[in-house]
């Protein structure tokens, strides 16, 4: 039986396309190219930094991951541009359907096990007004591994004190769905995109659209 929920932040509870406003702010016209190529570039930066036992927060992965990004697009930033583009992670939009859907979800307890820097979780948090509402906000920095280490998803387990098919993870990003499988967790998809279900040989234990569905797939 399910008794609880671990929110992946970047792309489910909050929109990381949010950072094109300042994207094309500074650069424009290569707005929408930046956003999409950061975006790819820190997510890869993560997978391979646990690869090479070469943990850094991921403020500085995601920093990095812009800076390649620039050089990709032959843009040149001044440090005061990264820092002004970088700052929107911090203030990161909640998607407009998550906060009924987490009141929908009533006593159930939720959390959020992520990639972020605690100062980064905290942030967004503060940010959408949300301090209070999760129980515990996990993030990979006490493991010094990024997902999808079964060592991320392990810290829901501990943490939370359930067997880990008690827990179940929501996540947009298929792969992330997939690392909670591989380790034991329930898995539900929020398939944002209506993007195709990743070859790693696992399946979801649901798939929704929105997260106004999710009660209906938890219940
Ligand atoms: C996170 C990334 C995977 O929040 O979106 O953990």
């Amino acid at each position: 039986m399910l008794k609880a929920l671990v929110f992946d932040v970047y792309g489910t509870l909050f929109d990381v396309r949010s950072v094109l406003g300042r994207c094309e702010e500074v650069f424009p016209g290569r707005g929408a190219d930046l956003t999409a190529l950061w975006r790819a570039k820190q997510l890869e930066y993560t997978w391979l930094r646990s690869l090479m036992s070469r943990y850094e927060d991921f403020w500085q992965v995601t920093r990095d991951g812009l800076i390649f990004a620039c050089r990709t697009l032959g843009l040149a930033p001044s440090d005061d541009q990264i820092e002004h583009v970088m700052a929107s992670y911090l203030t990161l939009s909640l998607f407009p359907d998550i906060a009924a859907a987490l009141g929908a979800l009533g006593s159930l307890p939720c959390s959020i096990l992520s990639n972020g820097s605690p100062t980064m979780l905290d942030s967004v948090v503060r940010h959408a007004e949300l301090e209070g509402r999760f129980r515990h906000v996990l993030s990979v920095h006490e493991v010094g591994a990024y997902k999808p280490s079964p060592a991320v998803y392990q810290l829901a387990e501990n943490h939370i004190g359930l067997a880990r098919d008690e827990i179940g993870l929501v996540s947009s990003n298929c792969w992330d769905v997939a690392g909670a499988k591989a380790f034991g967790l329930r898995a539900y998809w929020l398939n944002r995109q209506k993007a195709p279900l990743e070859a790693l040989g696992f399946e979801p234990d649901g798939v929704i659209h929105s997260a106004a569905e999710l009660v209906s797939v938890v219940a």
